[in-house]
């Protein structure tokens, strides 16, 4: 029998019920009615651990700003270098739908030569616009700092000109090269001096706090940083029990208590749980027992999904790695206990450190302690069979 499911466990998967963001919408609303209104305001940036619903939440507010007619595009970042090309395109993207305004028709010429300049000069495999070889030669800068700087200020005159302030939602910014995130800060910056009513939703693992702080003193200024962290019990009760409200289902509050203290309130592991219990139970009222009934298969789901395939993106030595730091009993913990218990040097395994923050797995959390990026993963290490590294 088809069941049709409410619950949607997965990356950027739209929950049915958005819990507890309500005063994160409410802040960036009041942004919103400033840029609106043609005032430059901060930028914000969602940081926290995967499966916090941070995608989730910034698609949210991009519906939002889209309503008011804010100009909006959504970027992913990858770990392979196309930030330069996406950047261009939404931008490409905003002048073409402000095109037929006649107050910006000179303007528009003048963020295009930007925007080529920014893509024949730093993004070669684009072929965007095909240029002789005297204008390559003409378009050619060395300085990407500069040229972002120019397609911002350039698009951010004809947002103001037109009165269609822009917001661009980037997605995964920890994986920004360093050059590409001084660049677009650098460049905001200098729009928002102007006064142009351009703005960044942001979203990234809890390392972005340190890339921005490294990457441009006045960045602080720039950003207002939030953290998404795991829903507080009264959000979870809601993240459990709406999604099935109007199919006229609910949960014994000893069920929601049991959800609750497993999954420890991660919006992910909420969806997933309750898919799970929900796929299986019959009946208008889910109990305790059902929950029992199963954990099993739940941590099943996550052990075989959505740890192992963090897990077999690493290397052995930093698997070795991952088994030392569970192996330290308590998280966060030091680099020097870890290299205790691999019986080596902390410069032997600094390197490797280095490699598990790039790859997202691990994220130093204050003083050189070190965490996992994905909640609960010290548990899966702990489940799996071969608990040895030396
Ligand atoms: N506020 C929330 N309430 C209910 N479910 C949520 C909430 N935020 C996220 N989720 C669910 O959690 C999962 C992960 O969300 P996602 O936005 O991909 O997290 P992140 O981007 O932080 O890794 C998705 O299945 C989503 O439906
Ligand atoms: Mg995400």
């Amino acid at each position: 029998m088809f069941k049709p499911n409410p619950y949607r466990p997965g990356a950027g998967m739209m929950p049915l019920y958005l819990a507890g963001r309500e005063s994160d919408i409410y802040d960036v609303e009041q942004l919103y009615a400033g840029i609106l209104a043609n005032i430059p305001v901060q930028s914000v940036v969602f940081i926290g651990l995967r499966g916090v619903g941070k995608t989730v939440l910034i698609n949210q507010l991009q519906r939002n700003a889209e309503k008011k007619s804010i100009f909006c595009r959504h970027i992913e970042v990858e770990t392979r270098n196309d930030f330069i090309s996406q950047i261009a395109a939404c931008s490409q993207a905003f002048l073409r739908e402000v095109s037929t305004l006649e107050k910006v028709r000179s303007l528009i010429d003048k963020s295009i030569d930007c925007i080529k300049a920014l893509v024949v000069s730093f993004d070669p495999k684009g072929g965007t616009f095909s240029l002789s070889m005297k204008e390559k030669e003409l378009y050619q800068s060395v300085n990407l700092t500069q040229t972002l700087t120019d397609v911002f200020t350039s698009i951010g005159e004809t947002a103001y000109e037109a009165e269609r302030p822009i917001c661009f939602f980037i997605d995964e910014m920890q994986y920004m090269k360093s050059e590409e995130l001084g660049a677009l800060i650098a460049a905001l910056h200098r729009s928002n001096q102007l006064g142009y009513p351009v703005m960044i939703i942001g979203a990234g693992l809890p390392r972005l706090y340190k890339m921005l702080a490294d990457e441009k003193t006045y960045s602080e200024r720039l950003f207002i940083y939030k953290e998404i962290s795991s829903l507080t019990p009264e959000q979870a009760e809601k993240a459990i029990r709406m999604p099935v409200k109007k199919l006229d289902i609910d949960y014994t509050e000893e069920a929601v208590s049991k959800i609750i203290a497993i999954t420890k309130g991660y919006p992910f592991f909420i969806q997933q749980f309750c898919e799970i219990i929900y796929n299986n139970v019959d009946g208008d009222m889910i109990t305790a027992d059902d929950v029992d009934l199963y954990i099993h298969d739940f941590y099943n789901v996550l052990d075989t999904g959505f740890f192992k395939v963090r897990y077999e993106r690493c290397s052995d030595m930093e698997k070795r790695f991952i088994f030392a730091m569970v192996d330290c009993g308590q998280l966060p913990c030091t680099i020097s206990q870890i290299a205790h218990n691999m019986k080596k040097d902390v410069s032997a395994i600094s390197t490797i450190r280095a490699q598990l923050i790039n790859k997202g797995i691990i994220y130093p959390v204050r003083h050189g302690e070190l965490d996992f990026t994905v909640p609960e993963f010290d548990g899966f290490i702990r489940r799996l069979e071969d608990f040895k590294y030396q």
